[in-house]
């Protein structure tokens, strides 16, 4: 059961790292949409982006991350151990702010963005932020 479950983890590990370099890219993508006025060629080039790095990355590596993570937290009793309380906090963030993306990539499809620039540099920073303490908190357990 043992190399199972480092299995298991691995694929986590790995759902992980395409989750997170989707949630750090496509906030990124909306900062040089803003530049590009509605209708414009490269408009419709980063909704074709978005719409893509959304359906083909970001959701299936979240549907993987959580379906992977619930496995190893059943297995190994985390549910009962502190970071992982923490860890689950920063998750549920971060999948509210997938949330919020997914509304984001909708607004700019259909040219109704009312968000600025600014916003969307401030928001590209939080994945980050977030990756940074799930990350301390799963490897090194202080808690
Ligand atoms: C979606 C819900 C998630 C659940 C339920 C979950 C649960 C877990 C559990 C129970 C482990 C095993 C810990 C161990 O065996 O020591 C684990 C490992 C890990 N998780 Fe998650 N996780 C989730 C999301 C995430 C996210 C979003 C990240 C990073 C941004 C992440 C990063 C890691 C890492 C790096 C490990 C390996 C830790 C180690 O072996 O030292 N997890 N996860």
């Amino acid at each position: 059961m043992a190399s199972l479950y480092l299995w298991i983890k691995a694929l986590h590990v790995i759902a992980v790292i395409a989750w997170m370099a989707g949630m750090l890219y496509l906030p990124r993508l909306f900062v040089y949409h803003c530049e590009a006025a509605p209708g414009s060629k490269q408009s419709e080039t980063f909704k074709v982006m978005e719409r893509r790095l959304l359906r083909a990355i970001i959701n299936p590596a979240m549907v993987a991350t959580w379906v992977l993570g619930l496995w190893l937290v059943w297995e190994s009793g985390a549910y009962r151990a502190g970071w992982f309380h923490a860890k689950f906090a920063l998750v549920l963030v971060l999948s509210g702010l997938h949330g919020f993306f997914v509304r984001c990539v909708r607004d700019f499809a259909a040219d109704r963005n009312r968000r600025t620039q600014k916003l969307y540099r401030i928001i590209n920073e939080v994945p980050t932020v977030l990756m940074i303490g799930i990350v301390i908190l799963a490897v090194v357990k202080p808690f």
